[in-house]
C-alpha cells in the first residue's frame, strides 16, 4: 500500500470510529494535514448526521465549509466529543509531535478541549523516542533570536522556518537534535520561554486513541 492509501484506511477508521458516537447535536473537531483532509472528505457522507466542526487551521475550516459542513468557533461550543487529527511523530504512550503543517497551536487548543483525541497516522510515523521529526515551535515574531537562545541552552538546534507565517500571524522555528526521551518534561520547558506560544509536543495531553495505518491493516491502539 502507498502512503496515501495508508492515510485513506485510517481516515476512514477514523469515520467507523466516531461516526455512531456522533448525534445531530454534535459538534467534532477537526485537524490540519493530508491525512485529516481524507478524513474532512469521508465525514461529507455522513453530514447530516451531526451539526458541524470546529477547525484547527482556516485550510481546515476551508476544506469543511466546501463540504457544507458547518464551522463553528470554539467558544460557541459547549462540549467538544471528539478531534480527529494527523501527527508527524507517536510513540508508544501516544505522545506526538506535531505541527509540521505550522498548525500546533489551533491544534493544541481543541484537542485540551476534546473528550477524545482520535489521532490518525500511517506507520511510518511511529518511532520509539521522539524528536528524529524536528520539534516545531509557535513564537511571536520579534522574541525570534531570544527564543532561539534559549533552545540552544536546553540543548537543541533552532531553524527558522523561512516565508511560514501561522494562522495567529507568528513564525515557526523547528528545533533538530534536541532530547525528547522525556517529553511532558521538554513539553514544558520549551513553553515556560517567553515568546514561545506553544510547541508541538503532546504529552501533557496525548492522543486517547490511536488509528495506526500499517500493511496488514488498521490497528487500534489505547
Ligand atoms: C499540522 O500542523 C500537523 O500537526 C499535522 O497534523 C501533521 O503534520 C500531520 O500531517 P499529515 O497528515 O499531512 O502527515
Amino acid at each position: 500500500m502507498t502512503q496515501d492509501e495508508l492515510k485513506q484506511a485510517v481516515a476512514r477508521a477514523a469515520l467507523d470510529y466516531v461516526a455512531p458516537r456522533l448525534d445531530r447535536d454534535s459538534v467534532i473537531g477537526v485537524g490540519t494535514g493530508s491525512t485529516a483532509n481524507f478524513f474532512i472528505d469521508y465525514l461529507a457522507e455522513v453530514r447530516n448526521d451531526f451539526d458541524g466542526a470546529v477547525a484547527s487551521s482556516e485550510a481546515t475550516a476551508e476544506r469543511l465549509k466546501q463540504h457544507g459542513i458547518p464551522v463553528y468557533d470554539l467558544n460557541t461550543v459547549s462540549e467538544l466529543e471528539f478531534y480527529v487529527d494527523g501527527a508527524d511523530e507517536t510513540n508508544d504512550r501516544l505522545e506526538l509531535i506535531k505541527g509540521g503543517g505550522a498548525a500546533l497551536t489551533r491544534e493544541k487548543i481543541v484537542a485540551a478541549v476534546a473528550k477524545t483525541f482520535v489521532c490518525i497516522a500511517d506507520e511510518s510515523k511511529r518511532v520509539d523516542i521522539l524528536g528524529a521529526f524536528p520539534l516545531p515551535v509557535e513564537v511571536i515574531p520579534m522574541a525570534r533570536s531570544h527564543v532561539g537562545r534559549q533552545i540552544v541552552k536546553l540543548g537543541g538546534d533552532p531553524v527558522y522556518r523561512e516565508g511560514v507565517v501561522t494562522d495567529n500571524g507568528n513564525i515557526i522555528i523547528d528545533i533538530h537534535n534536541m532530547d525528547l526521551s522525556r517529553p511532558v518534561d521538554a513539553e514544558e520547558r520549551l513553553n515556560q520561554i517567553v515568546g514561545v506560544v506553544t510547541n508541538g509536543l503532546f504529552a501533557r495531553r496525548p492522543a486517547d486513541v490511536l488509528l495506526l495505518g500499517t500493511a496488514d491493516g488498521v490497528r487500534t491502539i489505547k
